[in-house]
Formats: C-alpha cells, sequence, structure tokens
C-alpha cells in the first residue's frame, strides 16, 4: 500500500485541551483517527507523527522521505518562521500539502504569512480534521496526474489514455461514486467508459443537462446539489452533486463526469486536478490528430 506521512509541530500534542473554541473537541488520537479512516477508504497507509521539536520534524522527514510517496504537514506556528523546515520539504521533493485546523488567514497577522506554502502543492486551513483530508486529496490528485502522463506516454491508444483516467480517478477518491468519460460524436455526447452503476444516459445532446451544458460553454461546471439545478438528467436518486470538465484542445474532444453521493463534494482543488488531467488528454489528442 501506498504511504503517506502526516506530520503535526508543535503543541499540537495538546490538541482537544489546547483552545478549544479555535482548535476544536478533537484530542490528536481522535484526529488521527478520522484521518486513518479516511486514508483506508483512498488505499492510504498512513504514517503519522508529531514534535515540539523543529529538528526531530525535519529527521523525520529525512527519514521517511523515500519509503513515502507524499505528505499532509500541520507544522502550527513552523509554518510562519521556519526557513529550516522549509528548506527540508524542498530537498525531498515529495509532494506535499500544507493544511491547519484553524483559519489562519483570519486570525493574528502573523499567522498570515506562511513560509512553507510556495513548496507546497496548497495550503488548506479552517476545515479542522477534515483539512488534512483534502490535503490528503490534493496529495492524491498530483500523484494521479503523474500516473495517467506515464499512462498517456506509454500508449498510442486514445481509449487506453482514457481508461487509465477513469480508472485511476475511482480508486483514489472515495467519494467520486461515478466516474465516466463522454466523447463527442457530432451533436452528442456518447458514453465511452465508467466505473459505477450503469447509466441510461449513454447519449446526451450538447446542450442538454449538465453534461450536455459543460461542453457548449466549454468550461467546467460544478454543481453541489443537483435536485437544486432544472438541467441534472436524474439517473440515480442517490446521487448528490457532480463535475462535469471538458476535453479541450484545438477542439473538445469530450467530458470528464464525475457523480458523488456526498453534497458538495467537488471543490477547487478537484476542479484543479481534473482539469490539469483532461489538459494532459487534450495535448495527447491534439498530437494524434
Ligand atoms: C495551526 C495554526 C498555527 O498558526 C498555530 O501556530 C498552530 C496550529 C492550525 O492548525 O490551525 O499551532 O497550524
Amino acid at each position: 500500500m501506498r504511504r503517506i506521512l502526516f506530520l503535526h509541530g508543535p503543541n499540537l500534542n495538546l490538541l482537544g485541551e489546547r483552545e478549544p473554541e479555535i482548535y476544536g473537541h478533537l484530542t490528536l488520537q481522535q484526529v488521527n483517527e478520522k484521518i486513518a479512516a479516511f486514508a483506508a477508504k483512498c488505499k492510504i497507509e498512513p504514517l503519522f507523527f508529531q514534535s515540539n521539536h523543529e529538528g526531530q520534524i525535519i529527521d523525520f522527514i529525512h527519514t521517511h522521505r523515500r519509503e513515502a510517496v507524499g505528505m499532509v504537514i500541520n507544522a502550527g506556528a513552523f509554518t510562519h518562521y521556519s526557513y529550516a523546515l522549509r528548506d527540508a520539504l524542498e530537498s525531498v521533493q515529495l509532494p506535499v500539502a500544507e493544511v491547519h485546523l484553524s483559519d489562519i488567514h483570519r486570525r493574528e497577522t502573523f499567522r498570515q504569512i506562511s513560509v512553507i506554502r510556495d513548496v507546497c502543492l496548497a495550503q488548506i486551513s479552517g476545515l479542522g480534521a477534515e483539512s488534512y483530508c483534502r490535503g490528503l486529496e490534493v496529495v492524491l490528485g498530483f500523484l494521479g496526474r503523474k500516473e495517467l502522463q506515464q499512462a498517456i506516454n506509454e500508449t498510442a491508444n486514445a481509449d487506453e489514455a482514457y481508461r487509465a483516467c477513469v480508472k485511476i480517478l475511482k480508486r483514489d477518491f472515495p467519494k467520486y461514486n461515478w466516474v465516466g468519460i463522454y466523447l463527442v460524436e457530432g451533436n452528442e455526447l456518447v458514453v465511452h467508459n465508467y466505473i459505477g452503476a450503469p447509466t441510461p444516459h449513454t447519449r446526451i445532446p450538447i446542450g442538454q443537462g449538465i453534461c450536455g451544458a459543460a461542453v457548449a460553454e466549454e468550461e467546467t461546471i460544478i454543481v453541489a446539489d443537483v435536485n437544486a439545478d432544472p438541467r441534472y438528467l436524474a439517473c440515480s436518486l442517490e446521487t448528490k452533486s457532480e463535475i462535469v470538465v471538458p476535453i479541450q484542445g484545438r477542439r473538445i474532444y469530450g467530458e470528464i463526469d464525475i457523480d458523488s453521493h456526498t453534497p458538495n463534494a467537488f471543490h477547487e482543488h478537484d476542479q484543479n486536478m481534473l482539469e490539469n488531467m483532461a489538459k494532459d488528454l487534450a495535448e495527447f489528442l491534439d498530437a494524434a490528430e
């Protein structure tokens, strides 16, 4: 199983009793249990570490740099001034997500500065323990994109590239309950391959439904609550939210369509990752045409 490091910096050992109005009521162990449950669904083995000492955190990163595929770090106050930690993160070449329990941008000005931000893929703050799960998704998105790029490099076949994309996304994101690719054929979108419950919508006219709208408007559409969107073509009562990302190079080849049983499941980092993957597919398809 792929291993990801979860690091907690100084004073986070006191979670539960430390300013609960800011950091919440969960203890560090309870936070780690939540992360472990989520990581298990993503088929990730988490390795946890907390220290109040800068050098120990850096040593831990060095020791585990080769066995891990990524890292999620809440560096605590080290975030705001530790250049040594920043250098360590930069040295080891692992994809890293910076996370915080509290919203550091709505607190004292010194907390709004992060010296590690630009060596991390993203900064996620203010969501309590959920920040770590989103951080894991950011790291998985980076790794998934690399895997897709490798699959694209190893094949000359567009079908294989589409299948690799669907497979990677369905495997790594438990909240993605239905993942599929639709391809443009004339005035219609035709389902190419998907993983999830069978869909009655194998052909969708461009302009119809959320799928058809994304191609007609040439942009990503995120629908936080499908039942509140009149465009939604119902195919499953369980679907609560949806994201559709056009695969657009010199022309629109198709789209990546994802449904979730969780309301409001799709966030900025989902959109970034999916748009990057769609771009990789489109570049490959442009070159093949
Ligand atoms: C923190 C925010 C930091 O400013 C603070 O020093 C912490 C915790 C957070 O999780 O909100 O120790 O990283």
